[in-house]
């Protein structure tokens, strides 16, 4: 743990030290592809802080008391949508969920109009998630409220990134050299790209693997530049050949629109992570999924609920991944502000 956003932060009024003051200066969470080292680092602390507070016997600390979260959802979600909902509550904030489709957007109200609605009825943080990439973007350009993105369509789920980072440093340490293999559908996965970005900034060896038709173009080709730098591979009994962590990912059914592959079966016999393949990983290879499982298709029920498997522990530390996050980014809000001058932080 750093000497950034310790423990005593969150339960004794304190001044942010000067390195966390200048680390972050985010009011809204839209990606991390442009997060430096420093603010990635920050994030790691603050979570290990978060930690600390959810091994309390009550944990429950006032930090965001007369803090309003909403979780806007237009797609579904166990996880994300959950685990905000508990970070919020354990850091003291009010929070109201709002399911698209239990909401005026079925009549037909905009994106816009909606945000709007949000912050007039008090809101402080949006946390969004959208079936269109870039909608949480369009959503902090109308709005007051700082803007979490829980996942926009293909582009990016920067909590699942970060808590995925947290999860592989618990385990290894550090993942700078490490071989991490991300398999799956690629291509529709927000995740995948998040996680990339978060690893590449820490020097690790990412290798993805799909077939050619669930891979986005231009990716693995070093002269693109916009995307993260990762190695390609189209071989997963290759590609896990000495991997430290081995991550599945959720063939996305409904962002297909064609036949991207032959079928489910033809899929689970060049891609499923099973105990085969895992064998020719290291020995002790994390195994992780973001979740929700297709166990059978990408992943074998074994491997999925076997020893090496940290999806749990994945699950897990998004709480404190979220506490931390919506800690930070409350900071940087007219309210926040307001509330760290009047100690309650
Ligand atoms: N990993 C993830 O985003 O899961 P949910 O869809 O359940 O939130």
């Amino acid at each position: 743990m750093t000497t950034e956003a310790r423990p005593a932060d969150v339960v004794t009024p304190q001044p942010a030290p000067a390195s966390e003051e200048s680390a972050w200066r985010r009011r809204h969470l839209l990606d991390i592809d442009d997060f430096t080292v420093d603010e990635l680092e920050l994030v790691m602390s603050t979570t290990d802080t978060m930690k600390e507070v959810l091994s309390r016997e009550v944990p429950r600390v006032p930090a965001l008391r007369g803090t309003t979260i909403v979780t806007l959802f237009y797609e579904n979600s166990t996880r994300t949508r959950t685990s905000f909902e508990l970070a919020g509550k354990i850091l003291g904030a009010d929070v109201i969920n709002v399911a698209a489709s239990g909401s005026s957007v079925t009549k037909g109200e905009s994106l816009i109009d909606t945000v709007k609605t949000l912050q007039a009825v008090g809101a402080d943080v949006l946390v969004m998630r959208h079936n269109r990439s870039g909608a949480p973007y369009l959503a902090s350009r109308h709005t007051e409220c700082s803007v979490v993105n829980a996942g926009d369509g293909l582009h990016a789920h920067p909590t699942q990134g970060l808590l995925d980072l947290y999860t592989m440093r618990g385990a290894l340490g550090d993942v700078r050299g490490k071989k991490i293999v991300v398999v799956g559908d690629i291509l529709h996965s927000r995740v995948a790209r998040s996680n990339m970005w978060a690893l590449t900034a820490f020097g690790a060896n990412v290798v993805v693997c799909a077939p050619r038709t669930l891979l986005p173009a231009g990716l693995g080709d070093e002269t693109e530049g916009r995307l993260p730098p990762v190695r390609v591979e189209t071989d997963l009994d290759h590609a896990i050949e000495g991997a430290d962590v081995v991550m599945a990912l959720r063939m996305q059914l409904e962002r297909m629109h064609g036949g991207f592959v032959p079928g489910a079966r033809e899929y689970s016999r060049l891609y499923q992570v099973n105990a085969n393949r895992l064998a020719r990983a290291k020995p002790g290879a994390l195994v992780l999924h973001p979740g929700p499982m297709n166990e059978g298709v990408e992943i074998s029920h074994e491997v999925a609920h076997g020893l090496q498997s940290h999806v749990e522990e994945q699950v897990t530390n998004g709480v404190a991944v979220r506490m931390a996050v919506l800690w930070l980014i409350t900071r940087q809000t007219t309210r926040g502000a307001r509330l760290a001058a009047r100690g309650s932080l």
